[in-house]
């Protein structure tokens, strides 16, 4: 397996696969990076031939401005994780593009392209994978890939309504992880839209609660929108000069 392009998320996806067995490869820009994959005991580079070379399956972290400086062309399967780089231009670097999405916390993987049972293996290994529709990749880079973000900004948005409303931060912080560890079990037991017809018993605590969240709901959709029309500006912004080739 190689990894071109690991620094934040190729490096947590190269420890991941590690775990379970796989032998991995990766490449970086600088000596510095380097040598930081290989104190973590990863076989490193900085070039790319020897990981291109040497790997069945090659997984592209470089952020989206560098792409351009990638350079090769192979007849195997690349996985992009790049954000915004569309099927069609990975094509320059492979003829059997796949194009993906996750986040630093490798909670789930979503790919696009034409199923392959060894791709899907080697995602399989880095975090449960779901095979979608290209469109979908884009509005996934937001909720999946900037999802860890947003979602400690609504936590944190919780604890600090907890401690206005008394709540020691400690106290308020150990209450709300808890209601977000309990949230797929109880998802699973109710469903989440049941989940709320059951705790919200009419005229009481948390319908007035449910009920005032409502223009903080429509906020958090319209952010969504804003953070997908900015991935729409970065996508065209380094698509400019991308060689049409076709490998
Ligand atoms: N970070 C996330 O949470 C996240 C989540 C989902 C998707 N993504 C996507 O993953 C990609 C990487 O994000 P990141 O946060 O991991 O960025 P990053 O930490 O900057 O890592 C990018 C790595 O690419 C290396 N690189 C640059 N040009 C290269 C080249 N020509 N050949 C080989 N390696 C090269 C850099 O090497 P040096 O260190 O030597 O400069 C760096 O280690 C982005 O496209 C992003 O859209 C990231």
């Amino acid at each position: 397996m190689g990894i071109v392009g690991a620094g934040a998320l190729g490096t947590r996806i190269a420890l991941r696969l590690r775990e379970r067995g796989i032998n991995v490869l990766a490449s970086v820009r600088t000596e510095e990076s380097r040598s930081r994959l290989e104190s973590l005991g990863l076989r490193a580079y900085t070039d790319n031939s020897p990981v291109v070379e040497g790997s069945d399956v090659i997984i592209l972290t470089v952020r989206p401005g560098d792409v351009k400086q990638v350079d090769f062309c192979v007849n195997k399967p690349l996985v992009s994780f790049v954000a915004g780089v569309p099927l069609d231009s990975l094509r320059r670097l492979s003829s059997r593009p796949y194009r993906a999405m996750t986040n630093i916390g490798l909670t789930l993987v979503a790919v696009s392209g034409e199923y392959d049972e060894t791709v899907n293996s080697v995602l399989s290994a880095i975090a449960p994978t779901v095979w979608v529709d290209e469109r979908l990749v884009d509005p996934l880079t937001v909720l999946l890939g900037s999802g860890p973000a947003i979602v400690a900004e609504l936590a944190a948005a919780l604890v600090r309504a907890g401690v206005n409303a008394g709540i020691p931060w400690d106290l308020a912080k150990r209450a709300v992880l808890s209601l977000m560890e309990s949230l797929p079990a109880l998802d699973k037991e109710f469903s989440m839209e049941r989940l709320q017809q059951l705790v919200a018993t009419p005229g009481g605590v948390t319908i007035k609660a449910l009920v005032e969240m409502a223009p903080a709901v429509a906020h958090i959709s319209r952010a969504v929108e804003a953070a997908l029309g900015r991935l729409s500006d970065i996508a065209k912004q380094h698509s400019e000069g991308l060689s049409r080739r076709v490998c």
